[in-house]
């Protein structure tokens, strides 16, 4: 089998649930305060290892008891961090969450996530065949020099636009696979597109990010599933009908299964299936990194 790597943000989450979101300038009294490991690249990373790939993260954490205590799950899901770097200069990445409703708002504070430079990136070595995956959590120039290490080593690269900002053709022309949700496919078609728009809306946004036939661009739907641009043909995946409890890391769960299916040698249309069904999974959970499952609790859905 082939590895995941994954270099990426790596966040304590602090969730607070509620009855609903304040309005601007307002307070609401919540129910409960959580501390989910988190991050979208640790969410990745988390989601590939459990779901059986030799995972390695690249990432850096503060010298603070956050850090301590994301090392310490992080490894406990059988992630190399090998390439996760303390940093004194800072604190560990934090996010802060709201969740009402099963809707979540996040204001996320870098930290130590945003030190991330290319020089990270240049040990570890990739091989044919490997899966490397990154967002934007981390600054640019890591990514791309990421990138072009897999594309040196002929690796496959899939990057999840997360948060969207403005990126260069010259990155975007070193991803395999683009994997992103409606709000950052509008964002970087400068479209307006909804969640209730017709799938042909959502196939032209797509196409036209494509810097070639080859590229692969995923879109996730939330509960309405997955739309994806496999050899230029569309293709659609149902969502599953699941009663969602938290949302949050649903897209890393996502991503994550995706590489881990693409490691294992799965054909990308499979692998796409595999991870729907793996996210169905994590939305009826709370927290993001401990909401991904295990292979065997996808295996049998994909069965039904
Ligand atoms: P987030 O930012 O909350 O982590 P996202 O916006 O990046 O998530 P979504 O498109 O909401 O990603 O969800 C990713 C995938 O998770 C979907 O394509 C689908 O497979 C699954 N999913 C999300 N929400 C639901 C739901 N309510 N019911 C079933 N599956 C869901
Ligand atoms: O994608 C979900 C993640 O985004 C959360 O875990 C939070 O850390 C934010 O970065």
């Amino acid at each position: 089998m082939s590895r995941v790597f994954v270099a990426g943000s790596i966040n304590m989450d602090v969730v607070a649930t509620a009855k609903r979101h304040p309005r601007v300038g307002e307070t609401v009294a919540g129910n409960a305060v959580f501390y989910f490991p988190g991050g979208k690249g640790a969410n990745q990373a988390v989601a590939a290892a459990k779901l059986g790939a030799p995972t390695t993260l690249i990432g850096r954490i503060g010298r603070d008891a956050f850090g301590a205590e994301l090392k310490a799950f992080l490894a406990a899901q059988a992630i190399d961090l090998t390439f996760v770097q303390n940093t004194a200069e800072t604190h560990t990445g934090t996010a802060l969450i709201t969740i009402a409703n099963a809707d979540n708002t996040i204001v996320v504070i870098p930290g130590a996530n945003g030190l991330v430079e290319p020089a990270d990136v240049a040990a570890p070595v990739l091989a044919k065949g490997d899966i490397a995956v990154s967002q934007f959590e981390i600054p640019l120039p890591a990514v791309g020099a990421f990138f072009k290490r897999a594309r040196a080593a002929d690796a496959t690269t899939i990057l999840n636009p997360a948060p969207a900002i403005e990126f260069s053709r010259e990155l975007l022309d070193l991803v395999d696979i683009l994997v992103l949700n409606e709000g950052e496919l509008g964002f970087l078609t400068k479209t307006e597109i909804r969640d209730t728009d017709d799938d042909t809306r959502f196939i032209d946004a797509a196409r036209s990010l494509q810097t070639s036939r080859e590229q692969i661009i995923c879109v996730t739907l939330g509960g309405r599933g997955v739309l994806a641009l496999v050899n230029g043909t569309p293709l659609i995946i149902p969502g599953r009908t699941v009663k969602a409890v938290d949302t949050t890391g649903a897209g890393d769960c996502f991503v994550g299964a995706v590489a881990a299916q693409l490691a294992a040698g799965t054909s990308i249309g499979e692998a796409l299936r595999y991870a729907n069904s793996a996210a169905s999974i994590c939305v009826q959970r709370m927290g993001a990194a401990p909401s991904m499952p295990t292979a065997a609790e996808v295996t049998p859905i994909l069965k039904k």
